[in-house]
Order: C-alpha cells, then sequence, then structure tokens
C-alpha cells in the first residue's frame, strides 16, 4: 500500500516536473501553500472538538494532497534549501504520512487516535519551521516574485 502510494507520487512527481511551465501556472506561491495548510491544521482540531469526523477525514485528507507550489517557486524554495534537500523533502514526507494516518484514524471515527496524529503533524509542522522557515524566508525575500522574470 505505502509503496504504492511512494511509487504514486514520484509518478506525479516526475509528471509535473516534466510539465511545460504553462500548464504548471497554477501559480500556486510556497507561502499560500502554507496558509492552506494552516487553514487545513485548524478545520481538522475544529471539527475534532465537535467529532465531526466527516470534516476531519476530509481536511486531513487535504494536507496530505495538499497543492504543489509552481514549477518556479519549488526551484526558489529547494536552491534556499541548498544541500539539505533531502532533510527538507523527508520533512515534507512526513507530514504527507501523518496526515495519511490522522485522516485514517478520523474516517474510523477514532478520536483518540485522531488527536495524537493531529499532535504529532503540529509538531512536525513547527520542525521543519526551526530548520528552514528562516533561510528560506531571506533568500525568498531576495528573490521574490516582484523581482522574477514573467513566466
Ligand atoms: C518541509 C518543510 C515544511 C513543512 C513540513 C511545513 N512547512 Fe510551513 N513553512 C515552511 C517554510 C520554509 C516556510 C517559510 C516560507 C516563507 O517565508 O516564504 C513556512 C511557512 C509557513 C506559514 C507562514 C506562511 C506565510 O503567510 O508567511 C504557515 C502558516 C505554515 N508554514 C504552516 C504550515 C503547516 C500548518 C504545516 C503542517 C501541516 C507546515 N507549515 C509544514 C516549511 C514547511
Amino acid at each position: 500500500m505505502s509503496h504504492t502510494r511512494a511509487a504514486t507520487r514520484t509518478a506525479l512527481v516526475v509528471a509535473a516536473l516534466a510539465m511545460p511551465l504553462a500548464s504548471t501556472a497554477s501559480a500556486d506561491t510556497f507561502q499560500s501553500v502554507m496558509q492552506g495548510l494552516a487553514k487545513d491544521m485548524n478545520r481538522v482540531q475544529s471539527a475534532l472538538f465537535i467529532e465531526d469526523f466527516a470534516t476531519a477525514t476530509e481536511a486531513a485528507e487535504a494536507i496530505a494532497d495538499h497543492p504543489k507550489p509552481s514549477l518556479g517557486e519549488r526551484r526558489r524554495v529547494l536552491s534556499a534549501v541548498g544541500n539539505r534537500v533531502s532533510e527538507f523533502r523527508g520533512m515534507d514526507q512526513q507530514v504527507h504520512d501523518t496526515a495519511e494516518q490522522l485522516a485514517d484514524a478520523a474516517r474510523e471515527q477514532d478520536l483518540d487516535r485522531a488527536i495524537r496524529y493531529h499532535g504529532r503533524l503540529v509538531t512536525e509542522c513547527i520542525a521543519c519551521h526551526s530548520a528552514f522557515r528562516d533561510k528560506v524566508s531571506s533568500d525568498l525575500s531576495r528573490l521574490s516574485p516582484d523581482n522574477a522574470p514573467e513566466r
């Protein structure tokens, strides 16, 4: 199962990278993707408080399947991350995996497990911020979209 998922993801990444720029013009900035994650985290939490498992499941799946930033944004973030790309990707992968587990727990209406995975997710989000946010933010502002050539 997780092999299939990993293979699917790899295929998606390859497909996304192979796409011409025009069709990746989702124009999602890295920041807007992050803001979406924060919204979905809040939705999960609010749903768990009222045991609305359907919403918790849906929001957790949205975290697991969050949109990718545009190709230009991905390049920029990865160049800011430098030689720690695998660490960065690993942290991203952990968030995906935990979000899947949270979705499973919510789907099974297992409140205790869902709360545990929610807590783990918060920790994992913040771990990446502690490790990378300053680095990416300063590099991103130096290379802000305003300074980037038209795509
Ligand atoms: C792989 C690393 C990584 C993971 C995992 C990660 N983030 Fe982030 N996040 C970042 C970086 C880097 C920034 C700073 C981006 C910038 O300043 O341009 C950021 C910024 C943010 C911001 C601020 C956006 C803004 O408007 O400036 C929010 C909110 C956020 N993340 C939420 C989350 C949530 C919620 C999760 C977990 C579900 C999460 N992040 C997981 C790397 C990560």
